[in-house]
């Protein structure tokens, strides 16, 4: 939430260590929300014991999403 209550980022994630949709307001990019929002959803998944987490993206993904999964380790499955 960002000072004024409003969502500036989530992270809406299912049970099965499977990211569903990440999202940051667009006035709070690049500030590195999306890395903090991925990097919290990953240790709440490896508290449960699982042994990895997968997410679906566009392969063209304007915001660049695909950069963002590639730079924290994840591994495209094509
Ligand atoms: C994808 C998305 C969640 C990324 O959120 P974000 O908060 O901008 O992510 P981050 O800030 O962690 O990283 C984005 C970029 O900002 C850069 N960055 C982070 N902190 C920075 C800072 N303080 N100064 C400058 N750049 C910074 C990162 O290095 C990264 O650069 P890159 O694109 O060249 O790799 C966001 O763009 C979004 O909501 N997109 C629309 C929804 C969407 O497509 N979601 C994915 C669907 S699967």
């Amino acid at each position: 939430m960002d000072g004024e209550e409003q969502i500036a980022g989530i992270a809406q994630c299912w049970t099965s260590a499977y990211i569903k949709d990440l999202a940051v307001a667009s006035e709070w990019r690049r500030r590195g929300l999306g890395e903090a929002l991925l990097l919290h959803a990953f240790e709440c998944f490896r508290q449960r014991g699982a042994p990895h987490v997968e997410l679906k993206v566009e392969i063209d993904n304007p915001s660049g999403a695909l950069r963002l999964y590639q730079r924290m380790g994840m591994e495209a499955l094509v």
